[in-house]
């Protein structure tokens, strides 16, 4: 099967290819993002393969539908830039890679907890610039402080045996507590009194109508002054204003962000030549205690190798017409 791959990356050929390899399929790789006009650049495949910023609306669909795409296999595991109600109506099926590697970006949150917390960052370019001092470089100890979490599922819940592990206690909020982490010592509890409880606020829950700005002024007033907050979910979780109000107020200590509310006109380029258009994004590079970093949870040789392998065994089955429970289907989303 022919498959055009948009928003490609030299990483994403490397693994990709390397996948395809017993599979055969023909691969076109295009590094624009998948939306309503580059949809034409996918004539003749069957399939294309796409990721999360991708911006899979109606009239896209109905760009892939009218060259007669079936397939939009998604290399990630959030579906929330797919209008999945419009692809059923087309008959195009959206296939996606549920799980690949939880630890890649547990362990991404943690770094980012880290950095922040024992400013390594800092101390990086000190180093470099043959400056030894340790003026303003004072962290705090992880062990003993209250880590909270929204949504304890794959990456959550390795993310909590990891803090654990440094000695925090864990309170969180999900729909559906988890058992295996009660035993652990996790207390299940509201999500204000896991945003008023925690020294460290972790978000690992999807972007649904239900989370979308889930950190907002009401829930940033319940945190506790200097708080740190660390996002590497999605970036609509938080109102990136009121965030950057409560940090000017130093409500919030720290904040770590792996994702962004507008990231899909930034993230996955290089825009060091270019003026950046986005004036909440500049004004959280200006503060000491933001980190960003660009979408890279998932970046991880083990993560690409199983999205690779998932993402070609599912174009497979749809070229074979099985079924898979990789499917994202309506009743998904409801
Ligand atoms: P998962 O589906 O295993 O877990 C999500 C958990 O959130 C579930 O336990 C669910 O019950 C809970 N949840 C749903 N709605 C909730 C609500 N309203 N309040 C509280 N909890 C709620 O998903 P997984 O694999 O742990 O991924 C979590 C998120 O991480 C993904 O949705 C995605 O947005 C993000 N992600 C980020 C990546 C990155 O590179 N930064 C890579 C992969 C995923």
């Amino acid at each position: 099967m022919k498959i055009a791959v948009f928003s490609s990356k030299a990483y994403d050929k490397e693994y990709l290819n390397q996948a395809n390899g017993s599979w055969g399929h023909e691969i076109e790789y295009f590094e624009v993002p998948l939306n309503r006009k580059t949809a034409k650049l996918a004539t003749g495949a069957g399939a294309v393969c796409a990721f999360v910023n991708d911006k899979l609306n109606r009239d896209t669909l109905a760009a892939l539908r009218e060259l007669n795409i079936g397939l939009v296999a998604l290399r990630c595991a959030g579906f929330n830039n797919v209008d999945i109600e419009a692809a059923g109506e087309m008959g195009i099926r959206i296939m996606r890679v549920p799980a690949y590697s939880p630890h890649a970006v547990a362990e991404h949150a943690v770094a980012l907890i880290l950095t922040l917390s024992r400013k390594t960052h800092k101390a990086y370019n000190r180093v470099r610039d043959a400056n030894f001092s340790l003026e303003n470089l004072v962290g705090f100890d992880l062990e003993k402080k209250t880590v909270g979490l929204i949504g304890t599922g794959k990456i959550g819940q390795i993310f909590a045996g990891i803090m654990m592990g440094f000695g925090c206690r864990i309170v969180a909020h999900d729909l559906y507590p988890n058992d295996e982490l009660k035993n652990m010592g996790v207390e299940y509890l509201s999500a204000e009194e896991v945003f008023s409880r925690a020294d460290i606020l972790s978000l690992h829950c999807p972007l649904t109508p239900d989370t979308a700005q889930i950190v907002n002024s009401k829930t940033l007033g319940m945190m506790k002054q200097g708080a740190m907050l660390i996002n590497t979910s999605r970036g609509k979780l938080i109102n990136t204003e009121d965030v950057i109000t409560a940090l000017r107020e130093k409500k919030l200590g720290y904040l770590g962000i792996d994702v962004y509310a507008e990231e899909e006109k930034l993230f996955f380029r290089d825009l060091s030549e270019h003026i950046i258009d986005d004036e909440k994004i500049t004004q959280l590079m200006t503060f000491p205690n933001v980190l960003i970093t660009a979408h890279q949870g998932f970046l991880t040789r083990e993560a690409l190798t199983e999205i690779a392998g998932t993402t070609m065994q599912n174009i497979s089955d749809f070229a074979g017409g099985k079924i898979s429970s990789n499917d994202v289907t309506t009743e998904m989303v409801a």
